[in-house]
């Protein structure tokens, strides 16, 4: 196995506090939204950091940041890459390690006169998280050929649709078949922190993703009647927030009901997880994030509510079996208290298994370095599920402090950054000498 310079640690921090510097000053934390000019600063930021690490820097019609280091000609690109955009109030390192992360496994890669068969590919996804039109995974679902007029038609809280702003973002939305990936995958490779509290208590820094849960994403649009607030009799009320608060309650108590239903499988699903077979064990999580009502004031009975929320599951039945229950519980709740109701799933993403050699080659990585790593599902969704339908897909993960993320505290060791910049530089090699994938081959989704 070639050896290469470890990262260097100094380099990698200078260019995790510069992307951080690139935050929205008027929102809580390490905002950088997509569709922001802070989003389109900071990449605009990792171009400059791709061309300086050797990397020539294009974006595709999806406004995807695509670094490419040519290999010998092999057939399919090795890509590798994640996001820059952040939640709402997210924090420095969901994503951006992905990045950064790979562009300084490129520079490892070429300090060590790396000669690679396949051409190695950096990409910078655009707006992998939840957007205001309600949809994750823009650039990478356009990659995939997952992004469709539908989609662009979503119109955002400022009357804008998602089209107009792709195509502010530097996106061509006319020509968005071009940015469906066509010149082959050899593999994707995913570095990401973990997001949640495994490896920080197992005292394990790197992680080999077995899967990848589904998602599925809702919004919900109730309607009832504006009331004087002081002489409306409480019995006559048509009050959508009471009936968007309910359902809120209704999607709790269904991911718990259906978390039930999977704990009946957990028997089997913990043995497979502890033999390492590659089989996401998580699910029957959901949740209300958002919810706006209308007109807004104390003194008026609410007229209108939009809820948006998201069921997750490792079992794409589950997730299903949500979607019945929820348009049941909604429309009884309408009955009830005489609201008007509608249900519309914004997303679907179906649970994915990583590719066995891929997930292979991660952790003879890991090994290489001295670290015998864990195998662990994803409860967080990544551009990986997208790419994975191109071909083969794994992922690496590095630990996440007492599991936070989403959240400013958001934290990973900066020598758990360099293990795992390691880990996929030389996972980087070892899939390059990999032969030729077959033909379909491709991570499978998980039911
Ligand atoms: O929402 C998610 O799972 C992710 O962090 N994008
Ligand atoms: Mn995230
Ligand atoms: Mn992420």
């Amino acid at each position: 196995m070639s050896s290469l310079p470890a990262p260097d640690l100094a380099r990698v921090a200078e260019d995790l506090e510069t992307l951080a510097s690139y935050r929205d000053p008027d929102a809580p934390g390490w905002t950088r939204r997509v569709f922001s000019r802070f989003d389109r600063a900071g990449r605009e930021w990792v171009a400059g950091r791709m061309e300086e690490a050797g990397l020539t820097v294009e974006t595709d019609a999806a406004a995807n940041l695509i670094g490419r280091l040519p290999g010998a000609g092999r057939p399919g690109a090795i890509v590798t890459g994640s996001h820059t955009d952040t939640v709402q109030g997210g924090g420095r390192y969901d994503g951006i390690v992905g990045v950064l992360g790979a562009i300084e496994a490129v520079r490892c890669l070429r300090q060590a006169g790396a000669e690679l068969g396949h051409d190695l590919v950096v990409v910078d996804f655009l707006g992998e998280e939840p957007n205001d039109f309600g949809l994750s995974c823009v650039g990478s679902r356009a990659m995939a050929g997952a992004l469709d007029e539908g989609h662009l038609a979503l119109v955002g809280p400022d009357g804008r649709t998602l089209a107009e702003a792709l195509e502010e973002a530097g996106g061509r939305p006319g020509a968005l078949a071009g940015a469906r990936w066509s010149t082959g995958l050899h593999c994707y490779l995913e570095l990401h922190i973990e997001q949640g509290p495994v490896l920080e208590q197992a005292r394990v820094p790197i992680g080999v993703v077995t899967g990848i849960v589904g998602i599925h994403r809702l919004l919900a649009h109730i309607t009832g009647q504006p009331d004087h607030a002081g002489t409306t009799p409480m019995g006559k009320r048509r009050d959508a927030l009471l009936g968007a608060a309910e359902t809120a309650l209704a999607i709790e108590r269904l991911a718990v009901e259906l978390l039930a239903v999977e704990a009946a499988l957990a028997g089997e699903r913990l043995a497979i997880l502890r033999l390492g077979h590659a089989r996401p064990a998580v699910g029957g999580v959901a949740t209300t994030g958002r919810l706006e009502v209308r007109p807004g004031a104390s003194n008026v009975v609410p007229a209108e509510a939009d809820l948006w929320a998201e069921a997750r599951s490792a079992e794409e039945k589950t997730l299903a079996e949500f979607e019945r229950k929820l348009g049941e519980e909604l429309g009884a709740i309408g009955a009830r208290r005489h609201l008007g109701t509608s249900l519309s799933w914004i997303s679907r993403e179906p649970p994915v298994l990583v590719t066995d050699w891929v997930a292979g080659a991660i952790g003879q990585a890991a090994r290489s370095q001295g670290i015998e790593p864990l195998s662990l599902p994803s409860g967080a969704g990544h551009d990986a599920s997208y790419m994975a339908r191109l071909g083969p897909m794994g992922m690496a993960f590095v630990p996440s402090r007492a599991g936070r993320s989403h959240c400013p505290e958001e934290w990973t060791d900066l020598e758990d950054i360099g293990r795992g910049v390691a880990v996929l530089a030389q996972a980087v090699i070892i899939c390059d000498h990999r032969e030729e994938a077959v033909p379909g081959e491709a991570a499978q989704r998980a039911t």
